[in-house]
């Protein structure tokens, strides 16, 4: 069976993977409304094309935060990628760069960020955890720093892990050859166990003991951490206008409008629904990411006319990592390159900078 489209690689991964780890990579939160929200907000939105233009050429180039990528898609943080396939972020890593784009590596990835920045010289950004010992986040972003990542992208939404009930009916356990090994060494207690919560207590909040990510983290931490780092810094999880402008307040280069694609609070927004609020209250003084639910060349299109600067996708390259490694996931950019190319086209929009509010019905 020819793959056709971003659904056709979620199946193949479906067929490949444990059913335990397609359902971590695939759930969301409880009722998993959220997630579902993500996609049905996308396929309301509809897209006002322009004829007549000439579109024999299109430029997909852009730029986020001073980088030249080759289009407006980066590659989001997602924990544990040797769950999908032995190489991992490895893999990732180098089919982003090879895509021209930007691979964010996770703190709780299953390669180190050394390991990743051997295997790849192409743009990278590290996504941070803060760790309740802010001498272990500290040592953390120096090390990416270090090792030539171009930003810190600071997760804000998961003070505690979300509520995702498939795990918990799975009894979700991992391999245990696949650990968070960017805390070996940093953590005398090794890396944290599992991701998942509440499975021994059935509550986020009393199994919080060996906590690797610290729920008292605040605004004043994001100052904190510009002190210690000369890295431009990303907020990712920003859901309101009020935070968007508070991590601008607080020196954010940019923000990403994100639900954690549905895995955190079930009930939270469609990111493309806040998209316009967020934009509107960053007024043009940070850069505006967005992710959850982007599987369409169409989706980046009307992230794009609504306000972003560039979109981040998860899942789906995951699903491409799943069918076929570092391939896969150049298969999948390279589906998303085209549908986006061909949407542009269609649409009357020559190049990134062409794509604004005209393009979508409000
Ligand atoms: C994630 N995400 C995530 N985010 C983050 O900041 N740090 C992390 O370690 C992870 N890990 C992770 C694991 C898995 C399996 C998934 C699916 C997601 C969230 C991720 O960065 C992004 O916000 C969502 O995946 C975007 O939604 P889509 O594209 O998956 O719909």
């Amino acid at each position: 069976m020819p793959l056709v489209n971003l659904f056709d690689y979620k199946d193949l991964a479906r067929r490949k993977l444990p059913q335990p780890i397609f359902d971590f990579i695939a759930g969301g939160a409880e009722d998993e409304v959220t997630l579902a929200a993500n996609r049905a907000a996308f396929q309301r939105i509809v897209l006002r094309p322009r004829v007549l233009v000439d579109v024999a050429k299109i430029d997909l180039s852009t730029t986020v935060l001073g980088q030249t990528v080759s289009m407006p898609i980066l590659l989001a943080p997602v924990a544990l990628q040797r769950l999908a396939n032995p190489d991992g972020e490895l893999a990732s890593a180098r089919a982003a760069a090879s895509a021209g784009t930007i691979f964010t590596l996770s703190t709780m990835a299953s390669r180190t960020i050394e390991e990743v920045a051997a295997a790849s010289d192409g743009a990278k950004w590290f996504q941070l955890y803060v760790h309740p010992d802010r001498d272990v986040t500290k040592h953390l972003v120096q090390r990416a720093e270090a090792a030539g990542y171009g930003a810190i992208c600071v997760t804000a939404d998961v003070p505690f892990l979300g509520r995702r009930e498939r795990d918990l009916r799975n009894r979700l356990e991992f391999p245990p050859d696949v650990t968070h090994v960017n805390y070996l060494g940093e953590v005398e207690s090794g890396p944290p166990s599992t991701l998942t919560t509440g499975l021994a207590s059935g509550s986020a909040l009393s199994d919080s003991a060996d906590r690797f990510i610290d729920p008292s983290l605040s605004w004043s931490d994001i100052d904190w951490l510009r002190s210690v780092t000369s890295l431009p810094l990303l907020v990712k999880g920003i859901l309101t206008g009020e935070d968007a402008g508070l991590a601008v307040e607080h020196g954010a280069a940019g923000v990403i409008v994100s639900n954690h694609g549905g895995r955190q609070l079930d009930g939270a927004p469609a990111t493309i629904d806040v998209l316009p609020e967020i934009v509107e209250a960053v007024h043009g003084r940070a850069e505006v990411l967005l992710d959850g639910g982007v599987r369409r060349g169409t989706d980046v299109l009307k992230a794009l006319a609504l306000g972003a600067n560039a979109v981040l996708v998860g899942r789906a390259y995951i699903w491409g990592l799943a069918a076929g490694g570092e391939k896969g996931v150049a298969q999948v950019l390279a589906m998303l390159r085209n549908e986006l190319e061909l949407a542009m086209a269609l649409c009357g929009c020559r190049s990134i900078g062409e794509i604004d509010g005209g393009a979508v019905r409000r």
